[in-house]
């Protein structure tokens, strides 16, 4: 006979330990709200992660509001501009001159670190390394995770699961298909991301257009870059020795001024594919969707993290109007509050993309169209504006008040 289940009940299920599922468990619990967070890695891969590095003005704050803020003030680079780059010069779009607003350059994985290091401090709410995950009876009142970890199975019953496992999570795939409409975009492109131990070249991101491709520079901290390439879809950073990376960054990055990088030993290399990704409605039943598990932006705009940080801001605001009010409408209206954000991101996201990227059917006239877009850009008052209040974040109704 097969063994029993371990039992548990608890009142929010949350698949997935990344930005959205750890800040949902914190949020939800400074609201009193019991939740276990179930993910397939361990602790240590979950710290070591490279991804996003740019926090939006309102992430930093909402971090900053719940307690999370103290070691990202300390060891984060707050960034007044950035420049674009083409035609061999740089051009700074002042983010603070033309906002108010500025970003915070602060790694996810430390983000993570942060806020796994809260959630522990109330006991085992997060379970590493679990294995077998599954979402059940999602329809129902009583809906349950189950998963094995070492050589026990558990189920955890809840009143709703948080489907926060990323775009290849299990969630989503969870729902019947014909309950979802999917509107998505690849690109005919990937990026090559590697992280270097170098000073930064340049104290604010350069985001450059060049006729071989894009290049991004970006950091972690004063000792460490970040830096990306526009690289075929299906490369291999295999095929990518140091040198070759050196070579493509130094061509693109270069300027008339005579602004050159330093090479110096590469930590880390990887490729990300390149995609544009909705999933509605963000909801089934008593499952439901944020970050990564409900839509993908290409990292040009630097919205991954920042738009998953949204929609659990949004979600643990629905679940407390539920918890202490019965509120069913609070969870009904989850999705749509988000989607109209979701789609603004996306649609900056995408115009970014566009506008810095080589695409392989470029024709003359494309190209020319898109250095005039950037010479616009850069010239235009109100044109940088519409970047930079983009890119610092739009403003939002939360439904904190
Ligand atoms: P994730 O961070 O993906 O977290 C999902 C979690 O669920 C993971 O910990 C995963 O292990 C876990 N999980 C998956 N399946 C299961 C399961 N079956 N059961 C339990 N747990 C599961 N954005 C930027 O803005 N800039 C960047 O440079 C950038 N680089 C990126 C590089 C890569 C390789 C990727 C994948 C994304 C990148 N992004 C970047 C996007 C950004 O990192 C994401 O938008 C952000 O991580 C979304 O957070 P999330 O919590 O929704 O999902
Ligand atoms: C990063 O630092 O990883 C980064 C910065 C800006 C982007 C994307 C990634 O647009």
């Amino acid at each position: 006979m097969a063994a029993q289940p371990h039992r548990e009940r608890v009142q929010v299920g949350i698949v997935g330990a990344g930005p959205a599922g750890l800040l949902l468990s914190h949020l939800l619990a400074l609201a009193g709200i019991e939740s276990i967070v179930v993910e397939t890695k361990s602790r240590a891969h979950l710290e070591q992660r490279i991804r996003a590095g740019v926090l939006e003005h309102e992430t930093a704050a909402v971090l900053r509001e719940t307690g999370l803020g103290a070691r990202m003030d300390r060891e984060g680079l707050a960034h007044d501009g950035l420049f674009l780059q083409f035609a061999g010069a740089a051009h700074r779009i002042d983010l603070k001159a033309l906002t108010g607003r500025n970003v915070m350059v602060y790694g996810q994985h430390e983000v993570v670190k942060d806020l796994i290091a809260a959630r522990l401090e109330d006991g085992e709410v997060i379970r590493f390394e679990c294995a077998d995950v599954a979402v059940r009876d999602i329809e129902t009142d009583h809906p349950a995770i189950h998963y094995s970890r070492d050589g026990a199975v558990h189920e955890i019953t809840c009143d709703f699961i948080a489907g926060c496992d990323g775009f290849h999570g299990i969630c989503r795939a969870s729902i019947p298909p014909q309950a979802l409409t999917l509107y998505e975009r690849l690109y005919p492109f990937g990026w090559l991301g590697v992280l270097a131990r170098i000073p930064p070249a340049s104290h604010e991101l350069i985001y450059a257009a060049h006729d071989d491709g894009f290049a991004l520079l970006s950091m972690r901290s004063p000792q460490i870059s970040r830096l990306y390439l526009q690289c075929p879809p299906d490369a291999d950073a295999a095929d990518w020795p140091d040198e070759r990376i050196w070579e493509a960054l130094d061509t693109r990055l270069a300027r008339s001024d005579g602004f050159r990088l330093t090479p110096g030993p590469i930590l880390q290399k990887s490729v990300t594919a390149m995609r544009s990704f909705v999933c509605e409605p963000m909801r089934f039943g008593r499952l439901l969707l944020a970050g990564d598990a409900a839509h993908i932006v290409p990292p040009t705009g630097a919205k991954g993290m920042n738009l998953a940080v949204g929609d659990v801001r949004v979600m643990a605001r629905a679940l407390e109007r539920y918890f202490t009010r019965g509120d069913e409408e609070a969870i009904a209206a989850y999705g749509p509050a988000c989607l109209r954000r979701i789609w603004r991101v996306q649609r900056f996201s995408w115009w970014m993309t566009q506008m810095l990227h080589r695409f392989d059917d470029d024709s003359p006239f494309d190209r020319r169209r898109q250095l005039a877009e950037l010479d616009y850009v850069v010239n235009s008052r109100a044109a940088a504006t519409t970047l930079a209040e983009n890119y610092v974040g739009l403003p939002m109704d939360w439904g904190d008040g």
